[in-house]
């Protein structure tokens, strides 16, 4: 357990990570901060009136300003408006860019010494936002996507064989969004690899399924996004850093040369710890991912080009 954690965004998300974050123990204090007045502080209040029967010690606190957040080890943002039927992650861009960047600094100023985990859409451009407002190494600012998107490619994968999502290793690199990169060649079931146990097309159909995950998500409840699953995402990589797990798991990274590229944020596979990104692995590639990993990174710098910060 950390002493504080802080989670930005008091709507589905954030207190959903907030709540997930307090029942595991994680910290001994989680604090929700969101500008909406009363939210995180009803939130928060109704969530720790919990613990007694949940059982958990970690004491959650909301609040509309950044003072009760200060020295926090870890601070998870999802602060940001969500997307509405038909529209696209990239549709978020200037908005919740105007977000991330003043929370970032507000980060920065209170907890100098944070890892900061970016859940806001559009992901991995809001990735960069928080990295430059916050001053921030790129260790400690990383993105999550990747464990979402392979959650998501996971659960479809045991819904088809009929086998427990436990056996099942994948892994989705790239961008968060239509351009994601489900590596067919890596995913495996108790080492089995996919391709001996499903045909082609039905591969196929469950990696486009799992690439429109969260728009599937979206037409369902058609007034906001996923949150159950992100919200898990995001705890999973805390719990790594909490614990200095040295998971190796799929998350948004700034690349300075690695899988050839440089300046960009984008998914790939790294060791999370207490230290926050401690190594981006490189795996090989066939020609085809490599091509579609390529076709990713241009998806993240097209909006990165024109993001106003
Ligand atoms: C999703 C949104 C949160 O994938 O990006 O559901």
């Amino acid at each position: 357990m950390v002493n504080k954690i802080t989670v930005v965004g008091a709507g589905n998300v954030g207190a959903t990570a907030a709540q997930r974050i307090a029942e595991k123990e994680l910290a001994r204090t989680v604090v929700m901060v969101d500008v909406a007045e009363g939210i995180p502080q009803g939130k928060g209040l109704d969530q720790w009136e919990s613990a007694p029967i949940e059982m958990f010690d970690s004491r959650v606190i909301g609040s509309n300003g950044y003072d009760e957040s200060t020295g926090s080890d870890i601070v998870v943002i999802t602060a940001g408006i969500a997307r509405k039927p038909g529209m696209s992650r990239d549709d978020l861009l200037n908005t919740n860019a105007g977000i991330v960047k003043s929370v970032a600094e507000q980060v920065a100023k209170t907890s100098p010494n944070a890892i900061i985990i970016v859940v806001s859409n559009p992901l991995d451009v809001m990735c960069y936002a928080a990295m430059k407002a916050s001053g921030f190494p790129r260790e400690r600012v990383i993105g999550m996507a990747g464990v979402l998107d392979t959650a998501r490619y996971r659960s479809f994968l045991a819904m088809e064989l009929d086998v427990s999502v436990r056996d099942i290793q994948a892994m989705v690199l790239g961008g968060h969004g239509d351009t994601m990169v489900p590596l067919i060649s890596y995913t495996t079931v108790s080492g089995i690899p996919i391709t001996q146990l499903m045909a082609k097309d039905k591969l196929d159909a469950i990696v486009d399924r799992a690439r429109n995950g969260g728009a599937e998500i979206v037409k369902f409840l058609k007034t906001g996004s996923a949150y159950y699953a992100p919200s898990s995402g995001a705890v999973q990589m805390v719990e790594a850093i909490v614990n200095d797990q040295k998971r190796i798991l799929p998350c948004s990274a700034w690349l300075q040369g690695e899988y050839g590229m440089k300046d960009v944020y984008l998914g790939v596979p790294i060791k999370l710890g207490r230290k926050g990104m401690e190594q981006i692995i490189e795996v090989s590639l066939t020609a085809d991912e490599k091509a579609a990993l390529e076709k990713s990174a241009q998806a993240v710098r097209e909006p990165m080009a024109v993001v106003k910060i």
